[in-house]
């Protein structure tokens, strides 16, 4: 069996860039998968895991125990492997500067966004929850010159990695360097990933639509349409509906099984909910490199110049078909 670490060294000359860059990455990032995996598996047993913590993040958003925990794990874990030089995460305010020691001055120039915890309402009912990565190469600054904003505020188009983890009935990192997506299972025993799941790629055949329908009377015509479409019974369709309110566990089985997840804008959110470095900017990555497509309804998500950290934006991805239908749905309608 392949672990992670074999991987990378056997596919090294697919990197555009450093082999050791990217295990010390990937050092940091399943580091901290390891210890939240550990905290999710005991959540039903401690108080100390479970619940709100009083804090809200800086989107208003209730903080749960366990996003705090998973933030603190990350930016302890990139700061102790001398690679990282900033971070920015959903659950803090302002980008974290890592301060680098002299000697390693060339090597922390990755800078990371995350979102440390995802679909965390779902973390006390036991239902998949995960963690969603970005990392890109620091361009915008000279690496004598403090972190700006800039370096921060990057296309997705200029990711060099981009991954997630989902901590469901088995603990898979997901990821693309732009060489397609590959899973890699945790075995909890070793605390090893194996590689599990090979280029994963959206099937042919699409079955599933994903989407909040309980915000149905708040859509944009285009979206309502596109939902009757699904459901007539025509061709392929009606296709099924499934949706739990974790992007991650939703994006991981439409990928193997084939199917669009849609969080539109809405009268309550005009710019959607989910955050475009955290959240769309990497499953936009994974989407192309697994053969879809991902769009905010009208153009391509990785080509969006962000604004601002906290950034949201109309999100969908899928195969490739089902995002162009919806494309068509939403020029006609709205
Ligand atoms: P987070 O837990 O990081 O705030 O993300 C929650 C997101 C996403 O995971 C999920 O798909 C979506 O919010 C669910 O939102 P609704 O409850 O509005 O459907
Ligand atoms: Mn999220
Ligand atoms: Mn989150």
């Amino acid at each position: 069996m392949y672990t992670l670490g074999e991987f990378i060294i056997e596919n090294r000359e697919k990197f555009f860039y450093s082999t050791e860059a990217l295990l010390r990455l990937f050092s940091s990032i399943k580091l901290a998968a390891k210890a939240i995996n550990k905290e999710v598996n005991k959540a039903g047993l401690t108080e100390e895991i479970i619940g709100s913590s009083g804090f809200t993040n800086i989107q208003g958003e209730t903080q749960q125990k366990l996003d705090q925990f998973a933030h603190k794990a990350f930016i302890e874990s990139f700061k102790s492997r001398n690679v990282v030089c900033g971070i920015a995460s959903e659950e803090s305010k302002d980008f974290i500067i890592i301060e680098k020691e002299k000697e390693n001055l060339f090597q922390n120039k990755y800078i990371v966004l995350i979102d440390p915890l995802d679909g965390s309402s779902n973390i006390d009912v036991n239902i998949p929850i995960g963690t969603i990565f970005s990392v890109y190469i620091r361009r915008n600054t000279s690496i004598q010159m403090d972190l700006t904003i800039e370096d921060f505020l990057q296309k997705g188009n200029k990711q060099i990695l981009a991954g997630y983890i989902i901590y469901g009935s088995s603990t898979i990192l997901v990821f693309t360097t732009g060489n397609g997506v590959h899973g890699f299972t945790l075995d909890p025993s070793l605390g090893t990933f194996y590689l599990s799941h090979p280029n994963l790629h959206f099937p042919k055949g699409e079955k599933i639509y994903s989407i909040n329908e309980g915000n149905y009377a708040i859509f944009p015509d285009g979206i309502k349409n596109f939902i009757k479409y699904c459901q007539e019974k025509k061709e392929n369709r009606p296709y099924t509906a499934r949706y739990i309110g974790s992007l991650v566990g939703d994006f991981h089985r439409n990928m193997i099984q084939g199917g669009i997840y849609i969080y539109p804008k809405t009268v309550y959110f005009p710019c959607g909910k989910l955050r475009l470095l955290y959240e769309c900017n990497p499953m936009a990555f994974l989407t192309e490199q697994a053969g879809g497509k991902a769009s905010d309804g009208k153009k391509r998500i990785l080509d969006i110049q962000p604004m601002n950290l906290h950034q949201r934006t109309p999100f969908i991805c899928g195969p490739m078909k089902m995002v162009s239908k919806l494309e068509e749905f939403i020029r006609n309608y709205d």
